[in-house]
């Protein structure tokens, strides 16, 4: 499905123990309005919707003993195979949120932005029977270097990434194609009303409406940022020639190297 033209919303559905958590954070702000235009769908799955015992039970000790939980393998083939059984054709990855997936970035934001459908699945406790990440799911991914009590808000971080993507989820005035990762550098210092606070003054280049010199202040500002912040960033960037030579002659002035 990848790379070809989505007829629809992008369709999601997250595979959750806490699938009141999802709704929630879907049905605010920018999230919620991608879906009234038509651009999103969550769907939030209770996992405890597959199991079959009066508890509902979701996980139980690993073989082998140690401590923590593994999420059962059955409930969640279950889950994802009745997910999948309503989408024909065009069922797309199966992802597991997991400290031990592949790490989130711009790109792969960009890569789901253009899918048809995603499962997501949060994981918990200790982890997963190893069997889901053999012969369930597509991809791992995860957010981060450090360890959450579950995948919810790392699915929730995924979908709101990617909803930034998609044609016509937000205002011409949000236009995700202006983000810096897309770019590949970070963003110029913003100010707003008013002019001057607390005797901190606004740059006096962007009062001058010099357009073309507002551009130029503001390149500039983000290539001091970057070269700061995340050099690497820059290193890796596609700038055009002359941007190269503007930020290489930023990093001599500015003691860079
Ligand atoms: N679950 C627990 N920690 C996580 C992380 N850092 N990324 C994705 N899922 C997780």
């Amino acid at each position: 499905m990848m790379g070809v033209e989505r007829s629809g919303p992008l369709r999601i559905t997250v595979v959750s123990i806490f699938p009141a958590l999802i709704r929630a954070i879907v049905s605010e702000g920018v999230l919620r309005v991608a879906a009234e235009k038509g651009a999103l769908n969550v769907d939030a799955v209770d996992l405890r919707d597959f199991t079959h015992d009066r508890h509902r039970t979701v996980d139980d000790s690993p073989f082998g003993g140690g401590a923590g939980m593994v999420l059962k393998p059955e409930p969640l083939f279950e889950a994802v195979e009745s997910i999948k059984g309503t989408m024909g054709d065009s069922a797309g990855p199966v992802i597991l949120l997991t400290p031990q997936g592949r790490l989130f970035c711009h790109q792969i934001a960009q890569e789901l932005s253009k899918e048809q459908n995603l499962v997501l699945i949060c994981g918990h406790y200790e982890g997963v029977d190893e069997r889901v990440r053999e012969h369930l799911v597509t991809d791992e991914i995860s957010i981060g270097e450090y360890v959450l009590t579950g995948g919810e808000l790392a699915a929730m971080v995924v979908v709101d990434s990617v909803v930034r993507l998609l044609p016509g989820a937000l205002g011409s005035e949000q236009a995700a194609s202006e983000d810096s990762y897309a770019k590949g550098f970070l963003e110029y210092p913003q100010y707003t009303r008013p002019r001057v606070y607390r005797g901190w003054e606004v740059p006096e280049v962007l009062l001058s409406g010099n357009h073309k010199e507002i551009a130029r202040w503001r390149w500039e500002q983000a290539i001091e940022r970057t070269l700061l912040r995340r050099p690497d960033l820059l290193a890796k960037a596609s700038l055009s020639k002359e941007e190269r030579e503007l930020a290489d002659r930023i990093k001599a002035r500015k003691g860079f190297n």
